[in-house]
């Protein structure tokens, strides 16, 4: 789902990638980074962390993102690399091959999708057996969704109960859990390898 103007300025800033590659950074430590070369990132917003990751791992890394102008904006910002890429995709229907990628990254994306699992089942999809998956996001307490369920529809609604067993569900191992604080609500971050 396509973000508000109000929510870009929140979302697109250089700070806020700064926080989201430290994570990766943090998650790094659990996985076999040798085995890394090609990552895509879901919902790059305007693409720090795509474009820190092809910089300083010299990954090929393709930035994805549903909304065109979020790319058109990317490519106007970020440096020209060989190994960057950047374009328009819907994370419940990707355009890579079957076990082509080696690492996804979805840092706060799943909230703004509604067919959430659908975006699983295309991660496990593209991910190569022995892939890895970095997730960051918000969660929502179980009372707090039953109240949005019913209207609020172009949202991800789930808990961490509901993203857990689905993660489990659709293959993959949980290799590092932690909540991470996040003002009044609940984020989580899990690193996660597909078995
Ligand atoms: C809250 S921003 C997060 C951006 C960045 N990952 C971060 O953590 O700062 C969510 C991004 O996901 C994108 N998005 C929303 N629905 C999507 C979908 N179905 N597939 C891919 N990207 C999507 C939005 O356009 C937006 O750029």
């Amino acid at each position: 789902m396509k973000m508000t103007k109000i929510e870009k300025r929140f979302v697109n800033r250089k700070n806020k990638a700064e926080g989201n590659i430290r994570k990766i950074q943090q998650a790094f430590q659990k996985i076999e980074i040798d085995k890394i070369h090609t990552v895509l990132e879901l919902g790059c917003g305007v693409g720090f962390v795509a474009t820190h990751l092809a910089e300083s791992y010299n990954f090929v890394v393709y930035g994805t993102d549903y909304d065109a102008d979020q790319i058109q904006i990317t490519n106007e910002i970020q440096p020209k690399m060989e190994q960057l890429h950047f374009q328009v995709e819907d994370a419940i229907k990707l355009s890579f091959a079957d076990s082509s990628i080696d690492l996804v990254l979805a840092q706060n994306v799943f909230h703004h999708i509604p067919g959430w699992e659908a975006a699983i089942l295309e991660i496990a999809r593209v991910l190569r057996s022995g892939g890895y998956f970095i997730w960051l996001d918000l969660t929502l307490l179980k009372f707090i969704k039953k109240i949005f369920h019913p209207f609020v529809k172009n949202y991800g609604l789930y808990t961490l109960n509901d993203i857990r067993t689905a993660f489990e569900e659709k293959g993959f191992k949980i290799l590092f859990q932690e909540r991470v604080p996040h003002g009044p609500f609940k984020q989580h971050h899990f690193v996660l390898q597909l078995e």
